[in-house]
């Protein structure tokens, strides 16, 4: 037996007690040396093994979590690349296309350290969520490259569905909430080809809150972000990262492979939380009320402004939404 499961197995043995590096090297005959190694290596492998200053180690989950094996073994097709931890997936991504990466190149970190937002904002990236992004070749149709956000949030919501049997709604147009608080966010961002003067690569970049505690998200956030475990110890054990990485891509292929029969976008108005609501839309720093009817087959939104009494489309990327309470 390696080492790495002699270790594992006494820490299974242990069960929910902690176990010093020292009383695990004695017990097994190894150095202190070779078993932080082990236990670096396991974690590699998926395993999560708790460490506490004064206690030692305690394994919470030996089935892989979210690993690089466990993602090449469910994803043959793709070309994947696995982080503890990064700046950015979508900037690794763009790094990567610049360097003639393709279709089905995949990138996944456990942490970011300058999780992008839109709008230039951050998004924070702590351990516990799920961050990756995927390249994509673009359409011919400009309209159905528009559509790549939705898309992608209709395959997060029913991934969530089938992996962690969680329902959650959209809000137009990328962010994905669980209850009232967001568990993801998106971004999707385009790479020019500048003789081309078109759309030569896209990136769909996303950020799942998983099993971040909720007392790991800074105090400003605490009423806007939600994870959908609160906390490693309180995910099912037929429940992994990997197994969610892998739905939503699936889904996502499913829908990109007949996006031009636009039948998603049902799915997206049934999980839209902003259809039949009362929203405040700002625009170049101005406020404006209004009812939101529909959202078209452009993924625009139709809103009936309070005001005037108008009807008016709203693309993606115009506005910022909030729903009125
Ligand atoms: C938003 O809510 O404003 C969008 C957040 C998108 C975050 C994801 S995490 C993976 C990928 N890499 C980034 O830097 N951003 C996206």
């Amino acid at each position: 037996m390696s080492t790495r499961d002699e270790v594992l197995k006494y820490l299974e043995t242990e069960g929910n007690s902690y176990s010093s590096g020292q009383k695990i090297a004695d017990t097994l005959n190894l150095s202190r040396t070779a078993v932080w190694k082990a236990i670096s290596d396991l974690r590699k492998a998926g395993a999560v093994i708790e460490a506490s200053t004064n206690k030692g180690y305690r394994l919470v989950r030996q089935t892989p979590n979210l690993s690089l094996e466990s993602l090449k073994k469910e994803l043959p097709e793709m070309d994947v690349y696995y982080f503890d931890e990064i700046d950015s997936t979508n900037s690794y991504c763009k790094q990567l296309a610049a360097q003639g990466a393709k279709e089905n190149t995949l990138v996944v970190s456990r942490k970011q350290t300058q999780g992008r937002g839109r709008r230039g904002r951050t998004f924070e990236s702590p351990v516990g969520g799920i961050y990756f992004s995927f390249l994509l070749k673009p359409r011919n149709s400009s309209d159905e490259n528009l559509l790549v956000t939705s898309a992608i949030s209709v395959a997060l919501t029913r991934a969530i569905k089938k992996v962690c049997d969680k329902e959650t709604q959209i809000k137009w147009v990328n962010d994905i909430y669980l209850s009232t608080k967001k568990v993801c966010g998106i971004l999707t961002e385009g790479i020019i080809d500048m003789e081309a003067g078109a759309i030569a690569t896209m990136v769909v970049g996303m950020g799942i809150n998983f099993s971040t505690p909720m007392k790991d998200f800074a105090d400003d956030l605490q009423d806007i972000v939600i994870s959908l475990y609160d906390g490693e110890d309180k995910v099912p054990s037929s429940v992994s990262q990997t197994k969610l990485v892998c739905a939503v891509i699936r889904e996502f292929n499913l829908i990109w492979n007949h996006i031009e029969d636009l039948s998603f976008l049902d799915e997206y108005r049934k999980r839209s939380n902003v259809i039949g609501k009362m929203v405040d839309l700002y625009r170049n720093n101005e406020k404006q009320s209004g009812y939101v009817e529909d959202i078209n087959d452009k993924a625009h939104l139709i809103v009936r402004m309070d005001k005037t009494g108008e009807k008016i489309e709203i693309g993606t990327g115009e506005v910022t939404l909030r729903v009125k309470k």
